[in-house]
């Protein structure tokens, strides 16, 4: 195999294709040859991504002038990927697409969450789950990987453990709560992120029907449990960040010590994972705020004694851990690669 693969990025005039490309221009296995826009073809990317001058002279192609390469990232709106998955295919041996296109195993659920029917449904089972946490071992061997979508990668990582060690009661369900910022949004604006609309929001925005909860409970599945999801999401005034704080009740006769175990048991080993859960000090649970850039999901909970109910907490950067930051962690894995590569960043303090 040659030094480095070539790989190109649909896609990349947006957030999550930018922060993709920041990464791979200092991953040291991957070359950039493409990067595409249709409305900035022609221009230097770095016009568009300014924190990329000086680091980069790439222009962006027209996705209709993307040539071969050995690895495709897709960072399209929803729907543009289902819809050109087999050209994609054609393009490169491996994939990743970040949309919520190949996220859900059953055609059905997009129906159902998304409002119309999958453009290619095939396609479903070729796709891996992007989370590495739970399909480690299927990323590595995977042609096809989807993304995950930044609230249920906050979420299903606050909980997993509770689900993955038998430790939640499934029938009470979890609620949760996730509070964004608005890159979550994509680079296109509307009047509810025109600025004087969007500073300084608490907006309620999806108090019921999020679409990230048919990932979540199709996550807690893999554990053998069943349970519903009542996902709320509210918009702050942060750029990057997502907050994700989960209510579930413990099965009867289970302990704050059996929680403890349960949450250092399933990220033993885990690089991306840290348990955040301190007495004392200004940061004693996880917070976005810190997280910035790096590819880190802090966890936390705490258990209210006599009513067993847990609050288990979740913080990641969206453009990293919640998207481009865990396709390179899953490229890594598809490529044999350390899994850690392009990834060290460890986030700013004080931010
Ligand atoms: N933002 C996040 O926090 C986040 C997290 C996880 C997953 N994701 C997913 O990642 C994907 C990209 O998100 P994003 O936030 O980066 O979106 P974005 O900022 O809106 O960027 C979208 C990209 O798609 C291109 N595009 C839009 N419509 C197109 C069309 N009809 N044909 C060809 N290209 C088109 C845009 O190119 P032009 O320059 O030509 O407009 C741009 O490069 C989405 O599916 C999103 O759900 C996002």
């Amino acid at each position: 195999m040659p030094d480095k693969i070539k790989a190109a990025i649909v896609g990349g005039s947006g957030y999550a294709g930018g922060e993709l490309f920041r990464l791979l221009l200092d991953h040291p296995h991957v070359e950039v040859t493409q990067v595409t826009s249709e409305r900035n073809a022609a221009t230097f990317v770095h016009f568009t991504h300014p924190n990329l001058r000086g680091r980069t002279s790439l222009q962006f192609v027209s996705a209709a002038d993307l040539e071969p390469a050995d690895f495709l990232f897709v960072g399209l709106p929803h729907g543009g990927a289902m819809e050109r998955i087999d050209q994609y295919a054609g393009m490169a041996e491996r994939i990743i697409d970040l949309s919520a296109d190949f996220r859900l195993r059953n055609p059905d659920d997009y129906v159902r969450w998304y409002g119309k029917p999958h453009a290619n449904p095939e396609w479903l089972g070729k796709f891996v789950y992007g989370l590495p946490e739970l399909y480690r071992e299927e990323i590595r061997q995977a042609q096809y990987v989807s993304g995950v979508g930044c609230n249920a990668s906050a979420t299903t990582l606050a909980i997993w453990p509770l689900f993955a060690e038998g430790l939640a009661d499934a029938a009470r369900g979890v609620v949760c709560e996730v509070k964004v910022g608005s890159s979550e949004g994509g680079n296109k604006s509307s009047d509810a992120t025109h600025h004087p609309e969007r500073a300084r929001v608490m907006r309620s925005f999806a108090p019921t029907g999020h679409r990230h909860t048919a990932e979540i409970e199709q996550a807690i599945r893999l554990s053998g449990a069943q349970a519903t999801v009542h996902l709320s999401a509210t918009a702050i005034d942060n750029v990057r960040g997502v907050l994700a704080t989960a209510h579930l009740f413990l099965r009867e006769g289970v302990e704050e010590r059996d929680v403890y175990r349960a949450y250092r048991k399933t990220y033993r080993g885990e690089p991306f994972v840290r348990i955040v859960k301190e007495r004392t000090g200004v940061y004693r649970y996880p917070e976005p705020k810190i997280l910035s850039g790096s590819n880190y999901a802090d966890v936390g909970f705490e258990v209210d004694g006599e009513s067993r109910r847990i609050v288990a907490l979740g913080a990641i950067d969206n453009l990293m851990k919640g998207a481009a930051g865990t396709a390179v962690q899953c490229m890594n894995l598809m490529m044999g690669w350390d899994e850690t590569t392009g990834l060290g960043f460890p986030g700013l303090h004080p931010i």
